[in-house]
């Protein structure tokens, strides 16, 4: 029987990397360090107000734009946020999870053979996700990090004045943090371009989109009149001095944005896959007609939890603490990294680091981070998993740096031009006990002592 019975749509999609390290890691008992989920327990104040919800028989459907009570909290949190004025009855809708709000607007937002505009490194979901609504997607490069010969990435605080750095260092603000090309951006959009994905703080890159960086976002969303979904769901993880700003609340953009959002990463819950999706009525109305026929509402005690755990947060102290645990993981892990001879770049906000495996002698991060498992004990995931893979191949590894003039150059002198390459990197999450943390640690002190490929 050789009939191909798998759909068109689905066909190219094949087991992501994410499930070979995963079942890697399993293999040889590492730290995993790859998947994007906490390792340590939610807020016990949630997770009662779940089960006195099943105690109390909210166990039936609940309506399908989610229960009114949590709808009254995001619009509430909204408020309290100082973003704005958002009506719940038709403003508001609850999703199982951002993954449900994100298919939902793409299915709900283009038509087979419109354009959508996506920066790569992408949340992963994103192309499949165009690709099964008929979309075609339109990639913008997100930079990384410039820097030259003796210095290090990390010394570098991000949007910091660097003028008293060594003279050495490239003077462009942009370089200490991952950046985009606006004459690049510009020329992505074309009267086919409906929407424009974004995702801030970002998942791989730890990026926080800038107030200057989303409003020349907008004015092309402006001028192009193309709809935004902002997928916000790191909106609490930001650290030193980067601050989240919705790119709704920019003017002009509120009418044209669908914000995402889920309580799995701000309540360390991702298995509840309570997300909502905020956004004007007319948009709001259009992701609801796909929603109710894709998942029509999502678990009934956990969305009344969720509503607990947003009415209560702030005056808890909670997204202060949350803050505070996270920035002390995250210093962590960088000196960990480090230590191993793995040079970190600037994390603004999320729950990953990216580290710089340049000089570890791979020619790909998808070879280094299974070397890493297997051999190391300590799984981290290939950012090349976030980028477009031409034919179904594997997109070949660039190192970081730039050497003096040249072409970029493989650690063993072998020129790569690529066209398709992306940065030589391996993303470490952070969402880890710190005794998870200090296992990896001493894992990877082996790293910095002469290990090489293999
Ligand atoms: C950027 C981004 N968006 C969306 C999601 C999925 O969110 P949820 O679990 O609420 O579906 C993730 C999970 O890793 C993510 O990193």
């Amino acid at each position: 029987m050789s009939t191909n019975r798998t759909a068109e749509r689905v066909r190219s999609f094949g087991t992501s990397i994410f499930a070979e390290i995963s079942a890697l890691a399993v293999q040889h008992g590492a730290v995993n360090l790859g998947q994007g989920f906490p390792d340590f327990a939610g807020p016990e104040w949630v997770k009662s107000a779940a089960a006195e919800a099943i105690a109390a028989d909210q166990n039936q459907y609940p309506p399908y734009l989610g229960l009114p009570r949590l709808r009254e909290a995001i619009a509430a949190a909204w408020r309290a946020s100082g973003w704005r004025e958002v009506d719940p009855a038709s403003e508001v809708t609850v999703t199982s999870g951002a993954t449900e709000a994100i298919f939902g607007a793409v299915q709900a937002l283009i038509n087979p053979g419109d354009e959508v505009i996506v920066f790569e490194p992408f949340y992963d979901a994103y192309v499949p996700d165009v690709v099964m609504a008929g979309g075609v997607p339109r990639y913008v490069r997100l930079h990384p990090p410039l820097k030259d010969e003796g210095r290090r990435m990390e010394d570098e605080a991000p949007r910091s004045d660097n003028s008293a750095g060594s003279s050495s260092f490239i003077p462009h603000p942009s370089s200490l943090t991952w950046h985009f090309d606006l004459a690049e951006l510009a020329a992505a959009f074309s009267p086919r371009t409906r929407l424009l994905l974004l995702n801030t703080p970002h998942n791989p890159t730890g990026k926080v989109f800038s107030p200057e960086e989303l409003a020349q976002i907008a004015a092309l969303c402006i001028a192009h009149d193309v709809v935004v979904i902002a997928d916000e769901v790191y909106e609490h993880l930001v650290f030193g001095g980067a601050a989240h700003t919705p790119i709704a609340t920019l003017p002009g953009m509120w009418e044209r944005t669908l914000t995402v959002n889920s309580t799995g990463k701000t309540f360390s819950l991702t298995g509840w896959k309570i997300g909502y999706a905020v956004g004007p009525a007319d948009l709001t109305a259009a992701l609801r007609a796909a929603h109710q026929w894709i998942t029509f509402s999502t678990s009934t005690p956990l969305q009344s939890a969720a509503a607990v755990a947003l009415e209560q947060a702030a005056a808890r102290g909670y997204y202060a603490e949350l803050r505070a645990e996270y920035d002390e993981r995250r210093a962590l892990l960088v000196d960990v990294l480090r230590g191993a001879g793995l040079p970190t770049l600037p994390v603004e906000g999320s729950y990953f680091v990216m580290a710089d495996i340049s000089q570890a002698g791979f020619s790909s991060d998808a070879d280094f981070c299974r070397w890493l498992t297997r051999d190391v004990g300590v799984a981290a995931i290939p950012p090349s998993a976030f980028y477009r893979h031409p034919q179904g191949g594997h997109p070949q590894g660039v190192p970081l740096r730039h050497p003096q003039g040249g072409a970029l150059r493989h650690p063993q002198g072998v020129p790569l031009r690529h066209p398709q390459g992306v940065p030589l990197l391996a993303r470490f999450c952070f969402a880890k006990k710190l005794e998870t943390l200090r296992a990896a640690a001493d894992r990877l002190a082996t790293v910095g002592k002469g290990r090489g490929a293999s």
